[in-house]
């Protein structure tokens, strides 16, 4: 986590701020934070008060006493409420690296979707030197999860990576510091859950929260079709609560179309890659991460698509924060693909 620099202690993090999470590593690849990208505000006697973060504050989603608010600082992957993700980075930040000392000589690097315009990328640089962080520098989520998975974007070789998170679902492919194509779209795994959530009501006249309704969609995907699944909810006409079972492939099929839909939008990166990369993506082939690519048959959708052979990463939740943290110390990797 620290280097010595000219006598002073180096504080190097990989961040990866996202839609649905946030986390942080440090430079040995450590898992510093790793939580629910929400912050819990609290209004008393017409002033705002921030009181919790990350898990404790998701917990609360739902059954949020009055005068309470959870709110998410990030969506589609790229800051939205600059207030909230002030108050959020820096409780974060201060989780992190309790002492100032310790924030004053750090260095983030931290991942930003491949389709996040200059503004947006430059509020969330803001937003962490405001944190306290000394200095923030950007990279593109996928050339970050790359990295987090042990591929050397500077390799003279194509690379691809495809990142689908709970916001966006992007794909980039680079090699020798540069990126040769990319697609973003923002369309993630929260829209799968908005898809089976509205299915569940349309279908059974079932309202659901919205942490059960994400627990739903990816449940639904680790048992088989024909596996009966419980859901409680509140029924859509009399408002009492109600009970119904519902068979897991009938909440895959609702969300099918969404993954459909993405993987068509990425495939189109393809045309825009010289035959020579495709040469190489087939031999080596292309790498999934975010944790969206758990839902059931994205890889396979991915690889009819593409033409190519594609494998999810080991750790597709967390390579974004660690491949961040590692391209602050491998060589020409920032000077290469960093931003701002
Ligand atoms: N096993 C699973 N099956 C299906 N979906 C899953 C599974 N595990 C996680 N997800 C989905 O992954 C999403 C979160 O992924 P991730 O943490 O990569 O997103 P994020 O980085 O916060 O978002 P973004 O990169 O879009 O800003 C959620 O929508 C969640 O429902
Ligand atoms: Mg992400």
């Amino acid at each position: 986590m620290k280097d010595k620099r000219q006598g002073e202690t180096l504080t190097r993090l990989g961040m990866d701020v996202g839609t649905v999470s946030t986390v942080v590593c440090d430079a040995d690849g450590e898992l510093l934070f790793d939580e629910p990208s929400i912050l819990l505000h609290q209004r008393t006697g017409g002033r705002g008060q921030r009181i919790a973060v990350g898990r404790e504050a998701a917990d609360l989603v739902g059954r949020l006493p009055p005068g309470m608010t959870a709110i998410r600082p990030v969506r589609r992957g790229v800051i939205t409420d600059l207030d909230t993700a002030r108050s959020f980075l820096r409780m974060v930040v201060r989780q992190v690296l309790p002492r100032p000392w310790q924030r004053g000589r750090a260095q983030a690097v931290v991942g930003v979707p491949a389709g996040a315009t200059l503004l947006e990328q430059r509020a969330l640089l803001e937003v962490l030197e405001e944190s306290g962080i000394a200095r923030a520098v950007a990279i593109d989520e996928p050339v970050a999860g790359a990295l987090g998975c042990g591929i050397d974007p500077m390799d003279r070789r194509v690379h691809m990576v495809v990142d689908v998170g709970g916001g966006t679902a992007e794909v980039s492919a680079f090699c020798f510091g540069g990126v040769l194509a990319s697609r973003s779209c923002r369309i993630g795994g929260g829209d799968m859950t908005v898809a089976v959530s509205r299915h569940v009501r349309e279908h059974h006249h079932l309202m659901m929260g919205e942490i059960a309704a994400e627990q739903l969609a990816v449940r639904s995907g680790e048992v088989p079709d024909n596996t009966e699944i419980g859901i409680h909810g509140r029924d859509s006409d009399s408002g009492r609560p109600r009970s119904v079972t519902v068979e897991a492939g009938e909440l895959q099929a609702a969300l099918a179309p969404i993954v459909a839909w993405l993987v068509r939008y990425l495939a189109g990166c393809l045309d825009d890659l010289p035959a020579q990369a495709i040469d190489d993506l087939a031999a080596d082939g292309v790498v999934l991460v975010g944790g969206a690519s758990r839902v059931r048959g994205i890889e396979q959708a991915l690889e009819k698509a593409f033409g190519l052979p594609v494998k999810r990463a080991e750790n597709p939740l967390t390579c974004v924060a660690e491949g961040a943290a590692r391209a602050a110390t491998a060589p020409g990797v920032l000077t290469a693909y960093g931003r701002g």
